[in-house]
């Protein structure tokens, strides 16, 4: 049988792969730890539960409109108009099944078979297929750093790219562009036209003062050119309910819109009902508190990871990750170096290759702090016996 060339060329998810590889041997009994997580380690905070109960008690069980509930559309707008000083109508705002979900449907709208769009490095494993799957074309930053600048976005956008997917902070560095830096990229952006769909999902995960810097906030008149990306899933740690918002100009939504009626058509109307109850503000002690574990998790690792030889990196400022490279004379290959750390070492992570990068590792600090300790131990005597060479 004959498969169209953009659906057959996708590739699957590494993070994924290596995270089912690392449950799998766990179920099988063999003493594996796991770093691999994308997602809290906490529960859904009540204040969701409850109201998802309540939802479906009531009967708000049947179709919403495609776009979502309108009550769950004014929360969002009221919400992130805070968040960026803007005022966001329910015009301005679709429900979609995860973050993802809202970033494939952003993306739709905008690229067209054979357009560059620009991924910072590092990216998001699923942003190369998904720019694949509607027939664009990824490009990547001129500049080797772990941060886009604006220089970067000069030259691509020279080079034909006409968008960027911007990711602060980042999954998999858990890095963070500064003010100062948000600036040079607002700066390029405006200066380019190009469109930005701006990847905020970890955004209430931000271990500097105040609010993670955002393009909007730099530079509020390119409200139409930046599509903006959230969610409930890592904040409030309901990844399993699939729900997330684009928040961008009326036309931009409501094209988006089409292709979401054409396809999903509305998220879970209960997934909705337990959206609306967070981020109408009724799981903030919850929120944080995760926020709280969160931040002492990072200490904590990177505290232990300064002790190991053999590795740098950079202190995350956000989300739960940590993105060491590895450090040996001949280099590593990384997919190989989890494998074995994974199968000798029983040390679940996932490799830089999936993000862009070769020679780093991706840690996750979802995880208990006795995980955490056992597993820096492990990498430690892994990296100290050379089982990778
Ligand atoms: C950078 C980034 N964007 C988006 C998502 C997707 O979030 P959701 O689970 O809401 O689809 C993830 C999840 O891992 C992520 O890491």
């Amino acid at each position: 049988m004959l498969y169209a060339k953009n659906a057959s060329s996708l590739e699957g998810s590494a993070t994924l792969l290596y995270t089912a590889k690392a449950a799998a041997m766990k179920a099988a009994g063999q003493d594996i730890i796991s770093l691999t997580a994308g997602q809290p380690d906490f529960p859904t905070p009540k204040a969701a539960i409850d109201a998802a109960k309540l939802a479906m008690d009531q009967g708000k069980t049947l179709y919403t409109p495609s776009l979502g509930i309108s009550e769950l559309r004014q929360a969002v707008a009221t919400r992130w108009s805070k968040v960026h000083n803007q005022n966001f109508s329910p015009a301005n705002v679709m429900v979609s099944c995860g973050a993802k979900h809202s970033i494939a449907n952003m993306l739709e709208v905008v690229v067209s078979p054979g357009d560059k769009v620009l991924l910072p490095k590092p990216f998001w494993v699923s942003y190369p297929q998904m720019v694949r799957r509607l027939g664009g074309i990824s490009v990547y930053p001129q500049s080797s750093g772990m941060l886009i600048t604006g220089d970067d976005i000069r030259v691509a956008a020279a080079q034909g790219a006409r968008g960027m997917i911007f990711n602060s902070p980042c999954n998999p560095s858990g890095l963070v562009n500064s003010a100062e830096m948000v600036k040079d990229v607002a700066a390029a952006v405006k200066e380019t036209g190009i469109w930005v769909i701006s990847d905020d999902i970890y955004e209430d995960l931000y271990y500097g003062e105040g609010q993670v810097p955002h393009i909007l906030t730099a530079d509020p008149s390119l409200r139409d050119q930046v599509a903006v990306i959230t969610g409930v899933s890592k904040t409030y740690a309901m990844t399993g309910w699939r729900i997330g918002f684009a928040i961008a100009n009326p036309e931009w939504i409501k094209i988006a819109g089409r292709i979401q009626a054409h396809s999903t058509s509305n998220p879970c109307s209960i997934s909705q009902y337990a959206a609306l109850a967070v981020v109408s503000g009724f799981a903030e002690t919850e929120r944080i508190e995760m926020y709280n574990a969160f931040k002492r998790r990072r200490d904590l690792i990177c505290d232990l990871l300064e002790k190991v030889q053999g590795i740098v990196f950079e202190k995350p400022q956000g989300a739960f990750y940590v993105y060491p490279r590895i450090v040996t004379e001949k280099g590593i290959n990384s997919e190989d170096f989890c494998l074995a750390l994974l199968e000798k070492g029983g040390l679940g992570t996932i490799p830089g290759s999936a993000f862009g990068n070769e020679g780093y590792i991706r840690l996750s600090f979802a995880a208990s702090d006795s995980d955490i300790t056992e597993a820096v131990k492990r990498l430690n005597s892994f990296l100290e016996r050379g089982d990778f060479k």
